[in-house]
């Protein structure tokens, strides 16, 4: 089973939910600690064993240099992240963002996710990436709803493309036009910004 069970959202949206850029040495610890179950428990991630805290800060601060990793704080608790990376490593792929988002099972269903999201598609927007893609081990109704809800459209599904705990997964592809109607050759992506 790779979703998680949904717990009652614990707090609404008002202002004391924060959304802000990761600081790698102050959140490192939070998202791990979000994260660990979903690579503990799950399918969700391919991971097999969970990161370190150090080695988490040392994605969050490479991922920094190019890409947003945002984080959402309610009641000054870390309760969910999200980031982009670079679709895959060749140059051409430079203007496509995979996009990754992670929150605690106790906010689920809060609008964390969908906030987190915004936030990172309009910053990849000004930074002037093209496209967004996101890879989702099936089956993940929660994550499957929220890019759907975000603007997303399936693409495809590479099938048994992972093992993990005792069975291979399928792995679905969404994809998000990030400047629609725009075809002409793109600048360079932007560093990171607000
Ligand atoms: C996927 C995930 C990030 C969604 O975050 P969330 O904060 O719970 O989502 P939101 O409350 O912002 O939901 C936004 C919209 O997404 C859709 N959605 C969210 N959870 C859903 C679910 N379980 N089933 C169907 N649709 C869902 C809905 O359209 C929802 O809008 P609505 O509540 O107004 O109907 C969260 O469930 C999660 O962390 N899951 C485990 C980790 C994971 O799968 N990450 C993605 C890796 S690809």
């Amino acid at each position: 089973m790779s979703c998680q069970t949904d717990h009652p959202s614990v707090s609404r949206p008002g202002a004391d939910w924060i959304i802000r850029d990761a600081v790698p040495d102050l959140d490192a610890a939070a998202c791990t600690e979000i994260y660990g179950p979903y690579v503990r428990d799950t399918s969700v991630s391919f991971e097999e064993a969970v990161p370190s805290v150090e080695e988490f800060e040392g994605r969050i601060r490479k991922t920094m240099a190019t890409h947003p990793w945002l984080v959402m704080e309610v009641d000054g608790r870390v309760v969910g992240y999200a980031y982009a990376t670079q679709h895959r490593p060749r140059a051409a792929y430079r203007w496509t963002a995979e996009v990754t988002v992670y929150v605690d099972g106790r906010h689920h269903r809060a609008g964390v996710g969908r906030r987190l999201y915004t936030e990172l598609l309009g910053r990849l927007r000004r930074q002037g990436f093209r496209l967004a893609v996101a890879g989702i081990t099936l089956p993940n109704p929660g994550s499957v709803g929220l890019h759907e809800a975000m603007g997303f459209e399936p693409i495809g599904v590479y099938k048994r493309i992972g093992w993990k705990a005792g069975a291979w997964h399928d792995v679905g592809w969404w994809q998000l036009d990030l400047q629609p109607g725009t075809t002409a050759a793109p600048a360079e992506p932007l560093p990171p910004m607000d």
